[in-house]
């Protein structure tokens, strides 16, 4: 089982993936946990390259980047894990590209779709979270925190990063759970959990 989180940074999607992680494992299920970009030596020297470069990127150039970490950790990592009947735990997968490369460096959808499947070989989560905040709380939330290559491209790409999450989240609403990261932890663990529960018994 492929499950995916989704959100701007800050929306929480780290502390969801530790209970849900930790939730499953204490019940005897095999988890692996693992965030994109990243998660083979090829793909988290991409990430490097995408986050901490001090060049700056074309949108295409970054399209195919994330691609290429994508094809990597799809064809050696999560395929043979699914296999094995492992339940996967994403941060991240192909609706983040949808969102910042597509709605937010505004590259034609139907060639951020494309991609995205090349690179994912058709895989396709069972459920994604969607933990949608506003811009001012992603901001207070890294407050401290020094900010990537990609987290510095300004109000109105993460504006557009947003809408573009809340338009994919519409799209697929049998796959993907809107939910409002403004919550409390615990709801919004809850929430999760229903979902879960008509999954996995
Ligand atoms: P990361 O630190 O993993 O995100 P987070 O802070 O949410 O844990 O950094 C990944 C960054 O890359 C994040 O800003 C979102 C961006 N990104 C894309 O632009 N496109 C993509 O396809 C993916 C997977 C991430």
């Amino acid at each position: 089982m492929l499950i995916t989180f989704e959100g701007i940074d800050g929306c929480g999607k780290t502390t969801q993936i530790g209970l849900l992680s930790s939730y499953l494992r204490e019940n005897g299920k095999e988890v692996l946990t693992l965030r994109e970009p990243g998660g083979t030596e090829f793909s988290e020297k991409i990430r490097d390259l995408l986050l901490h470069s001090k060049d700056k990127l074309t949108a295409q150039s970054e399209l195919f980047l994330f691609e290429s970490a994508r094809a990597d950790l799809v064809e050696k990592i999560i395929k043979p894990e699914l296999e094995k009947g492992t339940i996967v735990i994403l941060d991240r997968f192909y609706d983040s590209t949808t969102a910042y490369q597509g709605y937010g460096r505004q590259i034609d959808l139907n060639v951020v779709n494309a991609s995205n499947h090349l690179a994912s070989k058709n895989l396709k989560p069972d459920i994604t979270f969607f933990l949608d905040i506003p811009l001012e709380l992603s901001y207070q939330r890294s407050n401290h925190r020094k900010l990537d290559k990609i987290e510095k491209s300004g109000d109105e790409f993460f504006t557009r990063v947003i809408d573009g999450y809340k338009k994919i989240a519409g799209e697929e609403p049998e796959r993907i759970v809107n939910i409002d990261g403004t919550k409390p932890i615990g709801e919004i663990f809850k929430t999760i959990m229903d979902k879960m529960i008509n999954l996995i018994y």
